[in-house]
């Protein structure tokens, strides 16, 4: 396993890092543990969940079965949300959101469920255009002096909300934002147009989500066939939407080279994400101890130059406006 910085930090991270999203939900406790157990075993040190997973489940089960080996972790959360919406129940008016009232009574409970005294990367799980970002990066600021926060993060950001944050944070001498949580795979590139140039000119560490595309990019996908029923895309109805003939082509690109390499669709997908400039740490998801195994079996690998290209041909979206008349300029980062 290799250890890198997050972002312009001085924190090592595991180049995977284990998406616990799933825990309490399509994974029970006991898998949990032993996908955990397996993780670190091979030298993994990140975890990731947040607050609304599983509502707290997650958080919940990660604390239980963490106990004994926190020191040694990367506890990354999020705040913002709040389970109840997912749920369609109400939620009280100060019970959601990115405001000091919310961050403040969130952080304790996401504290009090991992059965710990400090949350290594706390995130905002999404921008929150009700709340000034003044206040927000002013509480995160408080939360990393008390101890409670070691670093701070942002997720579903877009180039100019992240921008505007770290522009609060030099003109108050706040605590930055040093990673950014995207969605990000061979399937979602549209980070590469203006997110991933601006971490790397700020330092901010690139941690994907969905690399695998929520499952997509495994080969249980076929062109004109039913998902499989215990498949999540099925599940949760999400099939449709991915069914285009951009994602195929970029399937059979994966599939191809997994075939040619003797490895498996899953695992060159999470290499191609690994090795994009600006990526810190994959956030990977499994539904299951055999998922988890396969996925980790990515660890270390590299694909060469050509298989890169031409993954990256496969998939390349349609550069846009003002990025595509930049794209001519001396400098300009490839497309
Ligand atoms: N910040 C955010 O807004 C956000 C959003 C989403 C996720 N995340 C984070 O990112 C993590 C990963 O997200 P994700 O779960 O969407 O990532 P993913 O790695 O793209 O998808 C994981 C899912 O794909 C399927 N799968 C994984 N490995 C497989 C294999 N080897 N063979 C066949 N199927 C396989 C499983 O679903 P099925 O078996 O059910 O099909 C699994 O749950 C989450 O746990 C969470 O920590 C963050």
């Amino acid at each position: 396993m290799e250890y890198r910085r997050l972002g312009a930090t001085g924190l090592k991270v595991s180049e995977l890092c284990l998406g616990c999203m799933t825990f309490g939900r399509e994974t029970k406790e006991s898998d949990a543990r032993k996908i955990l157990d397996r993780f670190l075993e091979l030298g993994g040190n990140f975890l990731d969940t947040a607050n609304v997973y599983a509502a707290g489940a997650s958080e919940d089960i990660l604390g239980r079965i963490t106990r004994g080996k926190r020191d040694s972790l990367v506890i990354a959360t999020k705040v913002r949300f709040n389970a109840n919406v997912f749920a369609g129940k109400p939620v009280a008016p100060n019970d959601i959101g990115l405001s000091r009232a919310h961050i403040m009574a969130e952080v304790e409970r996401s504290l009090t469920r991992l059965q710990t005294d400090y949350i290594d990367l706390y995130q905002v799980h999404s921008w929150d255009f009700e709340t000034p970002i003044e206040e927000t990066m002013r509480v995160l600021d408080d939360l990393v002096r008390q101890g409670k926060v070691r670093y701070i993060g942002a997720s579903n950001f877009t180039a100019w909300q992240l921008m505007k944050s770290l522009w609060v944070s030099d003109k108050y001498n706040y605590a930055r934002f040093d990673s950014l949580q995207p969605q990000y795979s061979l399937i979602s590139r549209e980070i590469e147009r203006e997110l991933i140039p601006m971490c790397r000119a700020e330092g901010i560490g690139v941690i994907p989500w969905s690399p695998l595309g929520g499952g997509f990019l495994t080969g249980k996908y076929h062109s004109g066939q039913k998902p499989p029923e215990d498949s999540r895309l099925a599940k949760q109805d999400l099939w449709g939407r991915l069914q285009n003939e951009r994602n195929y082509r970029t399937l059979e690109a994966v599939e191809q080279v997994a075939r040619e390499r003797g490895r498996s669709v899953a695992q060159v997908a999470l290499a191609w994400v690994n090795q994009q400039p600006g990526v810190s740490s994959v956030i990977y998801g499994a539904r299951t101890a055999e998922q988890n195994e396969q996925n980790l079996g990515a660890i270390g690998l590299k694909l060469e130059a050509a298989e890169l290209e031409a993954l990256a041909r496969a998939s390349a979206l349609a550069p846009e406006y003002p990025v595509a008349m930049q794209a001519r300029l001396p400098g300009a980062p490839r497309l």
